[in-house]
């Protein structure tokens, strides 16, 4: 066990803590944030993406030691308001959801994409998900939800 110390949504967080425990338990066992979805496992689908000082990660893949001193974004920052609060309405809007399990990652990584290109193309959007998987098929909504958020945070919607 060793301490770990690090910030979540912007509160900072210490646990005492096998650090090679994969961030996605630590998130939704120990501090209860379950929005972040355990999926695959494996670094394979995307559902437990969250930001590392603003990058986009599979937090099942990532070990507690490596998130020492960082700051984590989890889809419950959306509460906070911001971008990530507008992606989630674009998601709403454009209903891009079926079961819902994949949407948390998708609106992490497109978080990422937004803050450093406010205007993605379609080829962008759909590279910067390209880790991402939707077992509904509901990727023509995610898409349009992408570019409804993108324009809403340019304020063109
Ligand atoms: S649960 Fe992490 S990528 Fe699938
Ligand atoms: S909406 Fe169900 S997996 Fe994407």
């Amino acid at each position: 066990m060793q301490r770990i110390t690090f910030s979540v949504n912007g509160r900072r967080i210490e646990l005492q803590a096998d650090p090679d425990t994969p961030l996605v338990y630590a998130l939704r066992n120990d501090l209860d944030l379950k929005g972040t979805r355990f999926g695959c496992g494996t670094g394979a689908c995307g559902a437990c993406t969250v930001l590392v000082d603003g990058n986009a990660v599979q937090s099942c893949d990532t070990p507690l030691w490596s998130v020492e001193g960082r700051e984590v974004t989890t889809i419950e920052a959306a509460a906070l308001g911001g971008a990530l609060a507008a992606i989630r309405q674009a998601f709403i809007d454009e209903q891009a959801a079926q079961c819902g399990y994949c949407s948390d990652g998708i609106m992490m990584s497109l978080a990422a994409l937004l803050s450093r290109n406010g205007e993605p193309t379609e080829q962008e959007i759909m590279a910067a998900l390209d880790r991402h998987l939707c077992r509904c098929a509901a990727h023509m909504r995610i898409l349009r939800a992408a570019r409804r958020a993108a324009a809403s945070l340019r304020g063109a919607a």
